[in-house]
């Protein structure tokens, strides 16, 4: 039986027993390349069985899904200190769809981490549901991040040895899932982004905008409340970044899933309730919906929105 409360198992394998992080995405030990399915499903299991803080489902009718108050976040790197996120005080509302915009190096990715649990503020605090991530034990954030959060990157980050349909599945197996639920689910969410009859195409099989599709779909994979998007449009072409966009838009009209998204892509602005600008680590300005069209009508040479 897996320890509940560790983030970590040992290698089944009795010759190797290899520490293994189960909180990123792997399913072979790394040492020895003994597969992990049967025990990281198993882990979930307990997992889900266990109840804690980050599942208090009373939580979940919060008016703002997120708060970070006075957020900031420093690398140091020999004699240089690096002040990626210089005290961001931000309330995202429930159901928004929020773009974050600014130049590059300005802090939207160290922002996501900090949001997504994927890495620690160096102060300020970070509330997700009314839950302080700080609070939370290794178990707790685990639950978190593959519960409440789906995450979609610019470069997709599938697995590429894996089929659509085992990358969807995948963070099913990390919730404890049943074999035919995750079927039935995963082909719900393949067919609901337009890849049903794709499901057993590997991701170098697959367009840059079907892949994103792919990684939508696991995104969605634990009915999550939030997506993280960290420039999902940056590696696909206009049209097929627009796409993405409506779906992403549809997913947060129909499903009410809150989506937080960073950006340099104009185009995003048209779907969004709301636009924070932020600049030097620091929330620069907020412009709301209403304001929106105004400024979007004035931008130069960018193509209609
Ligand atoms: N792991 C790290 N170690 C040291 N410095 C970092 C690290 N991650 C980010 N930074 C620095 O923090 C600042 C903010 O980086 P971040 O990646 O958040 O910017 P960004 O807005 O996402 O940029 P882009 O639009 O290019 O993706 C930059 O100066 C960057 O060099
Ligand atoms: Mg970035």
């Amino acid at each position: 039986m897996p320890d509940e409360k560790a983030d970590t198992i040992k290698c089944p394998n009795p010759e190797c027993e290899f520490e293994i992080d189960t909180t990123g995405l792997v399913t072979k030990c790394p040492k020895c390349g003994q597969d992990l399915v049967a025990v990281l499903h198993e882990l979930g299991q307990v997992r889900r069985s266990r109840a804690g803080i980050a599942r208090d489902e009373s939580a979940t009718t919060h008016e703002f899904i997120v708060r970070t108050k006075g957020l900031i976040k420093e690398y140091v790197m020999g004699d240089i200190t690096v002040r990626a996120l210089d005290g961001v005080d931000l309330d995202v509302r429930r159901g928004e769809y929020l773009s974050i915009m600014g130049p590059s190096g300005s802090g939207k990715s160290t922002l996501f981490n900090m949001v997504g649990g994927l890495d620690k503020p160096s102060s300020g605090t970070c509330f997700i549901d009314e839950v302080d991530m700080a609070q939370l034990d290794a178990f707790e954030l685990a639950w978190l991040r593959c519960r409440k959060i789906g995450y979609i990157f610019q470069t997709f980050n599938l697995i590429p040895v894996m089929t659509a349909m085992e990358n969807v599945t995948l963070p099913m197996i990390f919730a404890g899932m049943g074999a035919d639920e995750m079927l039935d689910r995963g082909r719900e969410l393949l067919d609901l982004v337009g890849l049903g009859e794709r499901w057993s195409h590997k991701p170098p099989e697959l367009s840059g905008g079907q892949q994103q599709r792919v990684a939508i779909a696991r995104a969605l994979a634990n009915a999550p409340a939030i997506i993280l998007a960290d420039e999902p449009t940056g590696n696909l072409d206009l049209r097929t970044g627009r796409e993405i966009i409506e779906l992403l838009k549809e997913l947060n009209d129909r499903d009410e899933v809150t989506i937080i998204s960073a950006t340099h892509d104009l185009k995003m602005i048209e779907a969004s309730d709301r636009v924070v600008h932020i600049r030097d680590g620091k929330v620069e300005r907020i412009d709301k919906r209403e304001d929106l069209s105004i400024d979007v009508g004035t931008i130069d040479g960018e193509e209609e929105v």
